[in-house]
């Protein structure tokens, strides 16, 4: 049997001897929580090397000696924790530690060790210690199960916590549930009220306990610019009754997702706003379809732009000309039903007819796709295939390097042919678009 306490370090000596593997992956632990780490090692790993550097953990670049623990020239140390090659090393540290009444965890020998390390994660503002008698793959995956329901909202983990307040901008990412951060799920879990966008995971509400309100945003009735209104009102109101909102939106909320406005209506009125970065379509709709945004050798540049207006619409105020003139990606947003009037504005502009242009549609969903086309061909092969939103359109060479590479998705029966172009490019990507053929899927 162990006695499993929870060690507050903040401010107190941890010696940590050997800079391998192991170290490398306690170091950090130790350090966030507080400890101020003494290492001794001839070598380190270049991530612990780093860590020395920046002054964040002191390095004594030597083996251990007698004495180390217990004379206090490093440090009044309350833990020690050794990690080297040489079981001898190991056992003399050990018994330094013991000699001295000082717990040392010894990662050779668990027998030989006063002190174990728990499998330890945190969810939902809980922090879990699992020991499973010395067994610690099953110790990692009981945490895993609880650190993840607590995540999911499985493991009510509201129970008993302050609850919280405000309103929450959770970016979900392009739409598959395993895209949202652990931070925007671990929000989700404590909300008591979630507005929620169209384009926003909203396969996770289902996992919601069914006394949170969810409001769905696209269902708000009036004009677009009411809706935005409306949406403020609705996420201050609840939150001035003492609920915790969380606005759940598709990507980043950021990245042409009008989160600056709701977090200023939010602030505006009082309300503490946290936001939650999340993984924006803009890049990992390209990735999801096997498109690197930049790649080198071919593209050093990313540029993202809106197209909700036409480039030749007087709102628009994207420089098309720029864009044309640049050699690398273009990354076009809410641009598909308008593919024809941004193609021809480039190309009017000077950029290659045959540039190369992918457009995935429903990106990491099970009814994702890829079409794949040049500037001059893509407006009739997107018709003709039935492109519809929500879709990415993507510019330029790395297109092309991705299906070299042969991880442009459904591509595997041309790798090594010429760029794609006209009607066989529809029928070629439409038949592709079975991502999981080849069993290359980027998820
Ligand atoms: C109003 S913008 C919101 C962008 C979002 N804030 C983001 O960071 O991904 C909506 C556009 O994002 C793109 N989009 C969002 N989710 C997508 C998905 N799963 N597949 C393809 N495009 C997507 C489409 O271009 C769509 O028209």
């Amino acid at each position: 049997m162990t006695y499993l306490l929870g060690l507050r370090l903040d401010g107190r000596d941890v010696l940590v001897v050997g800079g391998g593997r192991v170290a490398q992956r306690r170091v950090p632990v130790l350090l966030d929580a507080g400890a101020r780490v003494t290492l001794i090692s001839p070598e380190v790993t270049a991530t612990l090397e780093d860590l020395a550097a920046a002054g964040r953990l002191s390095w004594e670049r030597r083996g251990y000696r007698p004495g180390d623990v217990r004379d206090g020239d490093l440090g009044d140390f309350w833990l020690v924790h050794v990690a080297t090659d040489d079981p001898g090393v190991n056992a003399a540290v050990a018994e330094e530690a013991d000699s001295v009444r000082v717990w040392c965890v010894r990662a050779d020998d668990r027998h030989a060790s006063s002190a174990w390390t728990p499998a330890s994660g945190s969810a939902a503002g809980v922090t879990v210690g699992v020991i499973a008698d010395g067994d610690p793959r099953r110790a990692a995956g009981l945490r895993d199960a609880v650190t993840e329901g607590l995540a999911e909202g499985t493991l009510d983990a509201r129970r008993g916590r302050e609850p919280l307040r405000g309103v929450a901008l959770v970016g979900g990412g392009p739409g598959d549930p395993g895209l949202i951060t652990v931070r925007g799920r671990q929000l989700l879990s404590q909300a008591d009220v979630v507005v929620v966008d169209r384009l926003a995971p909203t396969s996770l509400l289902d996992q919601l306990p069914g006394d949170v309100e969810i409001v769905d945003a696209a269902k708000i009735p009036y004009g677009r610019s009411t809706t935005q209104e409306e949406i403020n009102r609705v996420l201050v109101d609840r939150a001035k009754q003492g609920r915790f909102v969380v606005r759940l939106k598709g990507g980043d909320s950021f990245l042409f997702g009008r989160g600056a406005e709701e977090a200023a209506a939010c602030v505006r009125e009082g309300v503490p706003v946290t936001v939650v970065p999340g993984v924006t379509s803009a890049l990992a709709g390209p990735a999801a379809a096997g498109i690197p945004a930049t790649h080198r050798g071919v593209a050093q540049d990313v540029h993202i732009v809106s197209a909700h207006v036409a480039p030749d619409d007087e709102r628009s105020t994207v420089d098309w000309g720029a864009l044309a003139r640049v050699n690398g990606t273009v990354v076009v947003l809410m641009g598909v039903e308008r593919i024809g009037a941004i193609a021809a504005a480039l190309i009017g502009h000077g950029r290659a007819p045959d540039t190369p242009v992918a457009i995935v549609q429903d990106a990491t969903l099970p009814t994702q796709r890829t079409v794949v086309a040049t500037l001059e061909t893509v407006e009739g092969i997107a018709a003709e295939g039935g492109v519809r939103p929500p879709a990415i359109v993507v510019i330029g060479e790395v297109v092309n390097a991705a299906r070299e590479l042969d991880i442009l998705h459904g591509g595997p029966d041309h790798a090594g042919s010429p760029p794609l172009s006209g009607e066989s490019a529809a029928r070629s990507a439409d038949d592709r678009s079975d991502t999981g053929r080849k069993g290359n899927r980027v998820l």
